[in-house]
């Protein structure tokens, strides 16, 4: 009887907990507000767009029509790095209980004389713009101290956005210098060609 009774409050103990249980979001349980979930949204889809945008680019220069292989292997390394930057994200959500929001995009932006400058160019603006929302995001977290985000976006991405400024800068700067110089643009693109080879292999 004596173990019956409490075998019964024990059940009874164990339901409290479960209700208990249920009634915690899993937001709260890991202090991650609603904020931060949609901020990080924000920059799965801004890298996912940056993808995209860097695969359209390097198409661009790989078409036979153009064949500036070199600035096409670098443009498919970009187009690698933000898919990379978006996974990161997206387990980054996950780790803290968000629900990465996967949509559609908008189509790339499609520049008909597309010539290496100013690819180079827009790749800056974009390098700039995601810095910007990076930055933007670290702020919103500091503000609801979420400090593991602030963290997490400052150790794994703005380093090596500032890096990429710095390499894409000294780009649009060497470039300017050789104006419509079409013999000098092939060598530089045959320069770039050997630090970001493209292999057509199938
Ligand atoms: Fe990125």
């Amino acid at each position: 009887m004596l173990l019956q009774n409490l075998s019964h409050k024990l059940w009874k103990c164990s339901l409290i907990n479960v209700s208990n249980l249920v009634k915690i979001r899993y937001l709260d349980y890991h202090n991650y507000s609603k904020k931060i979930e949609e901020v990080v949204n924000i920059q799965i889809q801004a890298e996912q767009q940056a993808a995209q945008d860097y695969l359209h680019l390097a198409v661009s220069f790989l078409h036979p029509s153009k064949s500036f292989l070199g600035a096409g292997g670098f443009f498919l390394n970009m187009y690698k790095e933000e898919l990379d930057h978006m996974q990161k994200l997206i387990q980054y959500q996950l780790l803290r209980g968000g629900y990465p929001n996967i949509c559609g995009l908008k189509s790339p932006y499609k520049n008909k004389n597309v010539n290496l400058l100013n690819a180079f160019k827009q790749s800056l603006y974009m390098e700039i713009e995601i810095t910007k929302l990076l930055e933007q995001g670290i702020e919103i977290a500091e503000g609801v101290k979420d400090y593991h985000y602030a963290e997490f976006i400052t150790s794994a991405f703005l380093s090596e956005q500032i890096k990429s400024i710095h390499e894409i800068s000294n780009h649009v700067t060497r470039l300017t210098s050789l104006g419509n110089n079409q013999h000098a643009q092939y060598h530089y693109d045959w320069k770039l060609a050997k630090m970001y080879p493209y292999s057509n292999k199938i």
